[in-house]
Parts: structure tokens; C-alpha cells; sequence
């Protein structure tokens, strides 16, 4: 939700600038934009203070890029890629922006929430404000500061200013540095040789440097060619190390795929592996999860489970708290996490509150936790990127070793939350009672899923046949039950996301009580029929939904007999997943409804990894 970067050294900022953007750009991509700080134009003009070279353009990275000027040889400069939140997508809103006198130039993440009070006093005292957005008066606010450091007038600044921020500001007064600060918005320092990186994620500067600074809420930095000193608001040092990150450059690269989620969707398999290496304990049935922090004793004292997270991470959640409540016997549900920080929740001493998110940045989901802890509650994380925001304020949590995820519709991170949430009830099961042979049975699944996802895998081109039917609807249903309902949540959403189809989700079992009224011959409906004490209950409305004209395509299991469905009048298109323990289906039933969404959107020509509106990460409320 917005990507920052900035440089400070020997080399020329702006194709490194340009480089970080198009990384970030995953996180907002409807307009971009650069600041270069260049030395004073004359040779020899002593004193002259350099000038500041803005470029901003709407649309992506690579128009900006096309759009700069061939000399801009400056060593310092910052830049930004924007969702937006304050006015729409046009150069005036693109950022950065400046104060009146050209002095300060800033990029911003995050909300302003008094923004439109300061706008009214700076403009009751004469100031022109150019854009529509919240940031612009943060840059206003700097330049009016009476501080003399550039440091003392960003204080000022943040002293006036309600809301989230990463921000890094350009001085043409300092030209030596950038000043950059933190707060609920993610901010990375990047530590080169002779030069610093500042970046909202590391992605943006894995190919120059792997020695990080994360920067906490409250915290700023002053970044020159030679280093940094971190500091609080009250201008004490922090004295921050940097950490080796560990990160391939070439995890974040297509290698040859056209899209990061057709990629992202192939590295299932692998990904899947990773989560388990070293986690299942074939001997006593259980889950090795050391990173909880949680004993035997403390595991045991749990009566709930409280999952909370954001879209598709929230409906993981759903399949998570279902597995929970069946290899544990403890009541557990899931809860949107933007919706429960704003309910006052109670906040039970016996519960256990797990928080759920592949990028560790969502607002909504660390708010939640902070609401959680506020409350004297224990709050552990399922979280994909390590050190992030949720990671690093949980009490302890279960990484999931999925590796980069870059496009925005989610999936390989999903795989691996749901595998997460399995060890996690296969953990809490076992300190009560779940048998030790029933453990066994369950980690005996959760090694077959590698080669059951590769099998699902190689169907995909029977899957893109029907994928490409399915494009030409209007809107769709997705249908499931109990442990189905949030796999159907999922595939409806994932459709959504990059296809732009209307695609409702649906308990099978619901369909009789409403939107029944809806089938016709243009409402295909994507029912999931599995194996097991259901089956029936399912094929009946499969049933139902034929005898209305209804097109249905089946996602199922080997062993159902579709003959009752399937005629020639009515042939019914199906995708056999392969059948693992109960528990576990739901991991495996996710899988093509993935493909389906990604050849739809493939078919109808979407860009698919940067869907119209969205961002990866949310980091805004
Ligand atoms: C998934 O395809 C979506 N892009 C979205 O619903 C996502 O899962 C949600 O915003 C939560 O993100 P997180 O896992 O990074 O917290």
C-alpha cells in the first residue's frame, strides 16, 4: 500500500530509484514518482545549494521511467509508488510532494488523520496547497519549521500529526542526507558501502545490499552516504544494528513464467515442504512449532481459539479454526481482523488469539493484535515475512517458509497458512486428546501433500479448459459445506480478485433457503463435492441446481460417482483433486480453484498480478 525507497551515495540515485519502484510496485501501481537532489548548476558556485529535479507520473513505474530526463546525475533521491487513499490518480496527487519554496521534497505511507484540519490552518495562513492528498502538509509543516536542523523540523513536524507514516524527506538545505521515520507504516534501512538504501520492503534493495536496519513505530533515522543514526522522538539514540537478511535475488525474478502468480502457484509443492522440514514428529504423532513459545502446560490451559485476519488470510483462518476444533476438541473460530479491533472486544484470559498474514504489514490485522495485548492477552502469529510488523510484536508465532510472495492475489502463502493452522491443531490436539495414531495419520497426510499438489498441478491444462468457459459468465456461485464453505469463500474471492468476474460463496446447504431464486442458464455454479460424510448431501444439490438449468462444474474426489450429475443433457465438467485425510482436504480442494481464477483472468486479458484497485500489502486502514 505505497512502496517508498530512497538512495544516498556515489552512484546515480535515479536508476537505482527506478529499480526499488518497480519492485515496490506490487504494493500500489496508479502513479509513481521521483526526486533527485543535483549539485547547484554553475562549476565552482561555491555555497549554491542544489536544486531538486521532480518527476511524477500517472500510471506505472515504467512510464515514470520513460518520462525522466537523460541527465539526472544526482546522488541522492527518493521515490514513491502509490495506492490511492486522498484524491485519485493524477500527477498533482502522485508524490513526492513539495513545500512552496522547492525546499523539501517527501514521499509518505500510511494516513494522515488530522490532515484536513492542518490543511485548513496552512491555508488560513497562506499557503497554497497543490494536491488533494494528506501528505502534502507534512512537507509544508517541515518547511515551516522554525528548527534549524532538518531533524529538529521533521520532529515539529510529526508533533502535529495524527495518523500512520514511513516517510523520508530531501532538504536542499542538507543535501548530505535523507531523514526518515516510522510510524505504523514499515520503513527499512539498507547499509552499502559508502552508500544507505531506505525502502518500505526488502525487495527494493535485495540486489545492492542483504544488511538491513527494520525501523520500530516512533523511530527516525538520518541516512547519509557514509551511514545512519536512528533516534526516538525525544531524540535519543537508538543505536540499531543491522541484520543479515536472507533472501535470493533471484526468488523475487518470473524466471520464465508470465506471471508471479502462475509462478507463486507452481512453488506450491516446494513451499509446502519447507513449512514441515523439521516440524513433524513422526514418533509421538505431533508438531515441533519451538517458535510458539508456548509449553505443554500452557497449551493445555486453552478453552478457545481466536483467529483473526484480513480477505483470504481471514478465510484460511475459517479452515484453520475447523481443524482446530477437530483434532483438538477446543471451540475455535475465525474473525475478520478489521472488523474486531473496531468492536471492543472482550478478551478472554483463557483464549489463545492467532493472528494471521502473509506480509506481516496489514493494518487492520496489527492493530488487532495491539488491541489483543492491550488487553492483557497472548497473541501468537501465522505470519509469511520474517521480522515483519505482526512477527516482531506477537508473542511467538509459526513462519511460514513460503518464500517471496509478489503477486497480489495470495496463494502460495495461503497453501502454507492452512499447513500451518494443520501442525498447529495436530500441537494443541496432542496436549489433550488426540491419539497418538490419529497424529500419525495426520502428519502421514501432511507429507502427501507435495505430490498430491503436483498432481493437481500437471491437470492444469483440463482446469484452463474449463476455466476459459467459466470467463464467459457474468457471475458465478461457489458452493461448499462445514469444512468446504471458506475453501468456496476462497475460490470466489481469488476469481474475483483477478478476473473481475462476480462470484458469490455460498454453504450448499444455504441454497435452498434464497439464492436458488438465481440459477438460470448464465449462473454456473463451482461446487465442491468431496469424499466424505456430505457427499450425498452435496450431490443432491448438485442435483437441484441442474434441474434449474444451472451449469455446474464439480471439484471432487476420486471415489465420488458423479453419474447422478453428470448426463448427456447436462455434462458436468470435473476436477478430481486427490483425497487425503479428511482434515486436510480443504489444503488440496483450494488448488484449482487458484488456476481457475488465474487462466479466467488469463483468458479475459487482465493484468493479472496487479489487479485494478487492489495492493498486496494493506497498510492502511
Ligand atoms: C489475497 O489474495 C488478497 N490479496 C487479500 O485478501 C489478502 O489475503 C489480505 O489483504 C491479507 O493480507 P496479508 O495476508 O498480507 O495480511
Amino acid at each position: 500500500m505505497c512502496g517508498i525507497v530512497g538512495y544516498i551515495g556515489d552512484q546515480v540515485a535515479a536508476p537505482l530509484l527506478i529499480e526499488g519502484l518497480t519492485r515496490l510496485e506490487y504494493r500500489g501501481y496508479d502513479s509513481a514518482g521521483i526526486a533527485v537532489l543535483s549539485p547547484p548548476h554553475k562549476a565552482g558556485a561555491g555555497d549554491a545549494e542544489p536544486t531538486v529535479t521532480t518527476v511524477r507520473r500517472v500510471g506505472r513505474v515504467r512510464d515514470l521511467a520513460a518520462a525522466l530526463p537523460k541527465r539526472l546525475t544526482g546522488t541522492a533521491g527518493i521515490g514513491h509508488t502509490r495506492w490511492a487513499t486522498h484524491g485519485p490518480a493524477t500527477e498533482h496527487n502522485a508524490h513526492p510532494h513539495r513545500s512552496e519554496d522547492g525546499r523539501i521534497s517527501l514521499v509518505h505511507n500510511g494516513i494522515i488523520d488530522n490532515a484536513a484540519q492542518i490543511r485548513a490552518k496552512l491555508e488560513a495562513d497562506g499557503v497554497t496547497l497543490t494536491s488533494d492528498t494528506d501528505t502534502e502538509v507534512i512537507a509544508h509543516l517541515v518547511a515551516r519549521s522554525s528548527a534549524p536542523t532538518l531533524e529538529g523540523a521533521v520532529l515539529d513536524a510529526l508533533a502535529r500529526i495524527d495518523g500512520t507514516y514511513a516517510i523520508a524527506v530531501l532538504d536542499t538545505h542538507h543535501p548530505d542526507r535523507i531523514l526518515v521515520a516510522r510510524n505504523g507504516s514499515p520503513l527499512i534501512l539498507g547499509v552499502g558501502e559508502r552508500e544507505m538504501f531506505v525502502a518500505s520492503d526488502v525487495s527494493a534493495l535485495i540486489r545492492h545490499t542483504t544488511s538491513v536496519i527494520r525501523l520500530d513505530d516512533g523511530e527516525l533515522a538520518t541516512v547519509t552516504a557514509r551511514g545512519y543514526r536512528t533516534f526516538t522522538r525525544e531524540s535519543e539514540d537508538t543505536g540499531r544494528v543491522p541484520v543479515e537478511i536472507d533472501l535470493a535475488a533471484d526468488d523475487l525474478e518470473l524466471g520464465g513464467h508470465r506471471h508471479f502468480m502462475h509462478k507463486e502457484i507452481l512453488e506450491q509443492p516446494d513451499a509446502v515442504a519447507a513449512a514441515l522440514r523439521g516440524r513433524l514428529d513422526e514418533r509421538f504423532g505431533t508438531a515441533r512449532l519451538d517458535g510458539l513459545n508456548l509449553g505443554p502446560r500452557e497449551l493445555r490451559s486453552f478453552r478457545r481459539v481466536k483467529i483473526l485476519g484480513c480477505g483470504s488470510a481471514y478465510y484460511v483462518g475459517q479452515i484453520g479454526a475447523a481443524m482446530i476444533e477437530e483434532l483438538a476438541r477446543i471451540p475455535a473460530d475465525a474473525e475478520p481482523a478489521s472488523e474486531f479491533r473496531y468492536r471492543n472486544p472482550i478478551i478472554e484470559p483463557d483464549t489463545l488469539y492467532v493472528v494471521v498474514s502473509q506480509s506481516g504489514e496489514t493494518a487492520d490485522t496489527a492493530f488487532a493484535v495491539q488491541e489483543v495485548k492491550r488487553k492483557g492477552g497472548q497473541v501468537i502469529g501465522v505470519v509469511n515475512v520474517v521480522g515483519s510488523t505482526i512477527a516482531r510484536e506477537v508473542d511467538g508465532g509459526v513462519y511460514l517458509h513460503a518464500g517471496p510472495e509478489i503477486a497480489v492475489a495470495s496463494t502460495k502463502a495461503l497453501t502454507n497458512m492452512a499447513v500451518a493452522f494443520a501442525m498447529l491443531a495436530l500441537l494443541l490436539g496432542r496436549v489433550r486428546d488426540l491419539s497418538v495414531s490419529d497424529g500419525q495419520r495426520i502428519i502421514a497426510g501432511l507429507r502427501r501433500l507435495p505430490d498430491q499438489i503436483r498432481a493437481i498441478l500437471a491437470d492444469e491444462a483440463s482446469i484452463e479448459k474449463t476455466a476459459r468457459e467459466l470467463a464467459t459468465a457474468q457471475s458465478l456461485f461457489f458452493i461448499g459445506r462445514v469444512r468446504g464453505y471458506p475453501v468456496a469463500r476462497e475460490g470466489a474471492q481469488k476469481l474475483k480478485e483477478v478476473s473481475y468476474i462476480h462470484a458469490e460463496a455460498y454453504q450448499t446447504s444455504e441454497l435452498k433457503h434464497g439464492p436458488l431464486a438465481l440459477i438460470n442458464p448464465a449462473m454456473p455454479t463451482v461446487a465442491l463435492i468431496p469424499d466424505d460424510e456430505l457427499t450425498d448431501r452435496n450431490l443432491a444439490a448438485g442435483e437441484q441446481i441442474l434441474a434449474r438449468r444451472g451449469p455446474l462444474v464439480a471439484v471432487t474426489h476420486p471415489r465420488v460417482d458423479l453419474s447422478a450429475l453428470d448426463t448427456a443433457e447436462h455434462p458436468v465438467p470435473a476436477i478430481v483433486v486427490p483425497k487425503n485425510e479428511p482434515e486436510l482436504d480443504p489444503i488440496l480442494l483450494t488448488i484449482p480453484l487458484q488456476l481457475l481464477a488465474y487462466h479466467a483472468a488469463l483468458a479475459l486479458g487482465h493484468d493479472i498480478d496487479k489487479p485494478r484497485n487492489l495492493a498486496k500489502s494493506v497498510t492502511v486502514e
